[in-house]
């Protein structure tokens, strides 16, 4: 061996043993501390009931039941004690959403106070996504997330939420997540309706009162996504709004959105098999594209929050709720229309609503099916025409997508008639063409496939989990999550 061999081996040798008790060393050394996030509890919202004291007892009393039978359709926590799933008023919904969480349990909404302690109660499937889920629940969410940064959209939820001090956690929305310290409106999301609103061209900076007195609510009310990475983890909570404009944010511009964006994909549906996106509660996004109501100059909380009179003081009515339930007050600033006259017509809209829903989400579902059918067939070897076969499903992605867009907006169509019925209308067509469509495909295939489709709908609505009930005779927390104690988070996430 030379003297440059003999030296360059030298080298070789101890670089290796150093890297070799360099590595050794990584995992003998006691684990890295990890700084916790700092997280300030918020000031009590019980101050406030001293200096504001009517809009303090409204707040608190979104707690209370609202009296049965004045809504047709939105049941939530209804002096009756039933809780109503929308799995049991709309039976396609649960083929339709079967593979995702919303299929085991999708109750109606009820009062701000009960945002936490609902997820709390909830099929724990539905809190997959993790800390994202409290983005629109607790007033803690911009300060975890600015303090975890994007460790918190994909954090175990439970672990999020044990980092709420604790007399805060089951805290719903309150005075701070509207408001500024001088009581001005204030949107406090800048990290989802900010950057929502900036692709819109609108300047979170330039925002009128009256514009102000919808968006505070398009905080929450709004359509969103949980992009994930490779390994499935939530990234972000994002609006699907790129492409849209300030009083245009079409159905079809979220579905486009959704369908071009293949890590927007959250789900994979049971029946197809197909990996989808979720659309959830489009309220601003529906009511804002040029409804009458929009056009009107109505805000959410002319017909939500009511102006009132207290002790000879004008207030808004701080008791979130459906109009229909606090006897439509609001609408009387623009109708001359008694309280029943306005309900009445309320109704109407509701049902037809409801009945082309219906009619379009059987129709999707029986498409379900028939992909269902030709996977299976597919499987012992039956050819189908590839072209046919992408073009329904196509058609019947879009069909899927305008349903439930219509099935989770919570109005059940008052909030943009119109609308509700187009979306509808073309959910119907493009279920009717993916049918069509796959029909000819089989039957170009030699299969013959009956007119009537088994939609098996006892086998979905049957599948949901232990957590299926239906009654809610007390509102307490039966049996909470565990919150996760501070020596058992996981210590490979943020160092802050
Ligand atoms: C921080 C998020 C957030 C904000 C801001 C918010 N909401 Fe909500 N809202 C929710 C959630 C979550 C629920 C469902 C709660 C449940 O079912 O536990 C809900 C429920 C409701 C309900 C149903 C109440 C019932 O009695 O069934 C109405 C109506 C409503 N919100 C309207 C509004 C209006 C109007 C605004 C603006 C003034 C607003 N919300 C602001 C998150 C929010
Ligand atoms: C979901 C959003 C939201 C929450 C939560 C909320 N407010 Fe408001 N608040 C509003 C809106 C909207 C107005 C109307 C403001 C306007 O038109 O300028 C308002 C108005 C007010 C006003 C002005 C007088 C009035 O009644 O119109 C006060 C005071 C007030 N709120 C106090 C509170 C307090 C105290 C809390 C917490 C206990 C609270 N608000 C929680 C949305 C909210
Ligand atoms: C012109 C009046 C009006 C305006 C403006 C309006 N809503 Fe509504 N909203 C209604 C009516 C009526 C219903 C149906 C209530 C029912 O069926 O019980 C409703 C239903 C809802 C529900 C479901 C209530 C429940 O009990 O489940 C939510 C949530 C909601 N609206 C939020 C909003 C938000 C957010 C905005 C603004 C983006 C808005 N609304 C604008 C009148 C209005
Ligand atoms: C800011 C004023 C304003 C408020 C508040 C308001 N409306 Fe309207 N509403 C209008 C206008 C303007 C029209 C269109 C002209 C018409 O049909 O009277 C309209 C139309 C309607 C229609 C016809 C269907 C449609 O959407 O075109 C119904 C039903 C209705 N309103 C119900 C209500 C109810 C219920 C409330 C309260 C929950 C309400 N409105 C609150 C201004 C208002």
């Amino acid at each position: 061996m030379s003297r440059k061999s003999i030296i360059l081996v030298a080298i070789l040798l101890t670089t290796g043993a150093s890297l070799y008790l360099w590595q050794g060393n990584l995992s003998a050394a006691p684990p890295v501390p990890v700084k916790e996030a700092q997280i300030e509890p918020l000031d009590d919202p019980g101050a406030m009931e001293q200096k504001y004291p009517s809009q303090y007892a409204g707040w608190k009393a979104t707690a209370q039941p609202t009296e049965s039978g004045k809504s047709r359709y939105k049941r939530g926590y209804d002096s009756d004690g039933v809780v109503y799933d929308k799995m049991d008023q709309y039976p396609f919904l649960a083929l339709l959403l079967s593979g995702s969480g919303y299929a085991l349990e999708f109750n109606e909404p009820r009062g701000h106070a009960y945002m936490i302690e609902d997820q709390l109660e909830v099929e724990p499937a539905r809190l997959k996504a993790g800390g994202s889920c409290l983005t629109c629940k607790t007033p803690y969410a911009p300060q975890l997330q600015e303090k975890l940064g994007d460790n918190y959209f994909g954090l175990p939820y439970k672990d999020v939420l044990s980092r709420i001090p604790e007399e805060h956690r089951t805290l719903g929305v309150t005075c701070g997540d509207c408001h500024g310290t001088d009581m001005e409106l204030r949107i406090s999301r800048a990290f989802t309706l900010g950057k929502g609103l900036e692709a819109l061209g609108k300047k979170p900076d330039e925002l009128k009162t009256a514009e102000m007195r919808t968006l505070v609510c398009a905080q929450c009310h709004v359509t969103y996504n949980i992009p994930q990475n490779d390994k499935h983890k939530s990234e972000d909570v994002v609006f699907p709004w790129q492409g849209s404009e300030w009083g245009d944010i079409s159905a079809e511009n979220i579905i486009s959105r959704i369908r071009k964006n293949a890590h927007l994909n959250e789900w994979t549906q049971n029946v197809t098999g197909f990996r989808l996106g979720y659309i959830r509660h489009p309220e601003f996004e529906f009511f804002s594209n040029d409804s009458t109501h929009w056009q009107a100059g109505a805000a959410c909380a002319d017909c939500h929050m009511p102006a009132t009179e207290v002790d000879g003081k004008m207030i808004s009515d701080h008791r979130v709720m459906s109009p229909l339930k606090s006897d439509l007050r609001g609408c009387a600033q623009c109708h001359e229309d008694n309280a029943e006259t306005l309900r009445q017509k309320v109704f109407v809209i509701q049902d037809q609503t409801v009945s082309v829903l219906i009619r379009s989400g059987y129709a999707t579902a029986a498409v379900a099916k028939l992909f269902e059918k030709t996977h299976a067939e597919q499987k012992s070897g039956l050819k189908v025409n590839p072209d046919l076969y992408a073009q329904a499903r196509e058609h019947y992605e879009e069909a899927f997508y305008r349903v439930l867009f219509m099935a989770v907006e919570n109005s059940v169509g008052f909030h943009n008639p119109t609308e509700a019925s187009r979306i509808l209308k073309d959910a119907m067509g493009h279920a009717a063409t993916a049918d069509h469509l796959l029909r000819r495909a089989l039957e170009q295939a030699g299969l013959e496939v009956a007119t009537e489709i088994d939609l098996e709908l006892e086998k979905y609505l049957n599948n949901r989990g232990e957590k299926k009930r239906m009654f809610r005779p007390e509102h307490e927390i039966k049996d909470p999550l565990p919150v996760v104690q501070e020596s058992e988070r996981k210590s490979d996430f943020p160092v802050l």
